[in-house]
């Protein structure tokens, strides 16, 4: 995949909060083999993150609300940046914010270090401005802090969607004419596990994102409907990417890579098996080149 003047070397990325900043899965897996690695969200302070329980597993997946633990921008610059900048694989750092501003200071900073070569958009963050409601849920909302990101960012930009709609192509289409270079899709949806015996939700947060297989059918569908109504677009498929069949069912729908969540916390080395099933299965088929198969399935 191309994004801007990246050049991803195969089409598999980490999904952001899954994969810490990188440095945590340095001693167990080859860090410069994944295609990219998405970080944790970062903000413009430390933040300590949501009380617990912050996770617990469902049918096909798991609920987790982390409440953006991060340690902040200053650190961000300061502490990892300069280790990005010596590894070969792209570093594209999440942000996330509660305010445009917040978004755009981070943006800006982030944009100028050397170490982080593209960012994605985490609008799924409450809006402190529009009574809590998520950046990502409104056309208008998404569009704005888009724009405003772009203004200041001269490294490649991801925004990333929620699935929490009622209709995603019209989200996707107001962010890609606010100016993202390419849009990932999706992030988790809103659940509860209420646990029975102390008759109250499980999570400290009540509220948590669902991710895991459990999701990946809607996930492909999101895909496919943005690729369908967006031609050309870049998309990158995340949500239940667990085997490289799995990427391939995004990719057929159109997304040009994937991302991998939830499968590393089962298997730290999932996105580097992944990527070498997907290498296998274009060996196997006679594909010369996996781009050959994006949107492959579509009409
Ligand atoms: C523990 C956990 C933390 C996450 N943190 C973030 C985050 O900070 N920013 C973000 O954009 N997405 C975050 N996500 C969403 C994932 O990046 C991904 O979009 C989602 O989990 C679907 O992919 P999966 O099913 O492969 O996990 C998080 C997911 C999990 C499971």
């Amino acid at each position: 995949m191309e994004l801007g003047p990246l050049r991803l070397k195969n089409p598999v990325m980490t999904a952001s909060g899954t994969f810490g900043y990188g440095t945590e899965y340095q001693k167990l897996v080859d860090v410069e083999r994944l295609g990219a690695i998405v970080t944790k969200a970062i903000s413009v302070k430390p933040r300590e993150g949501n009380p617990g329980p912050r996770t617990v597993e469902t049918p096909a997946g798991m609920l987790n609300a982390i409440g953006w633990q991060n340690v902040g921008l200053d650190a961000c610059i300061r502490d990892y940046a300069p280790i990005w900048a010596r590894w070969q694989v792209p570093v594209i750092v999440n942000l996330a914010g509660f305010t445009v501003e917040e978004y755009v200071t981070v943006a800006e900073a982030l944009s100028n270090t050397p170490g982080v070569a593209a960012l994605e958009l985490n609008i799924s963050c409450p809006n402190v401005a529009s009574e809590g409601t998520p950046f990502a849920l409104r056309p208008e909302l998404a569009a704005e802090v888009t724009a405003a990101v772009r203004a200041v960012a001269d490294v490649p930009l991801i925004v990333k969607l929620s699935p929490n709609v009622t209709d995603v192509v019209e989200i996707a289409a107001a962010i890609h004419k606010a100016g993202a270079d390419a849009l990932s899709l999706v992030n988790t949806l809103v659940g509860i596990v209420i646990d029975t015996r102390l008759r109250r939700p499980f999570l400290g947060n009540v509220t948590g994102g669902l991710s895991g297989p459990a999701i990946r059918p809607v996930a492909v569908r999101m895909v496919y409907d943005v690729a369908r109504a967006l031609p050309g677009v870049p998309l990158i498929g995340a949500g239940g990417v667990m085997t490289a069949d799995d990427a391939l069912q995004f990719i057929m729908a159109g997304a040009r890579a994937v991302q991998v969540g939830t499968a590393s916390f089962v298997n730290p080395r999932a996105a580097i098996e992944i990527a070498d099933g997907i290498a296998a299965f274009c060996a196997r088929e006679g594909v010369r080149d996996v781009n050959e198969l994006v949107g492959a399935a579509l009409p």
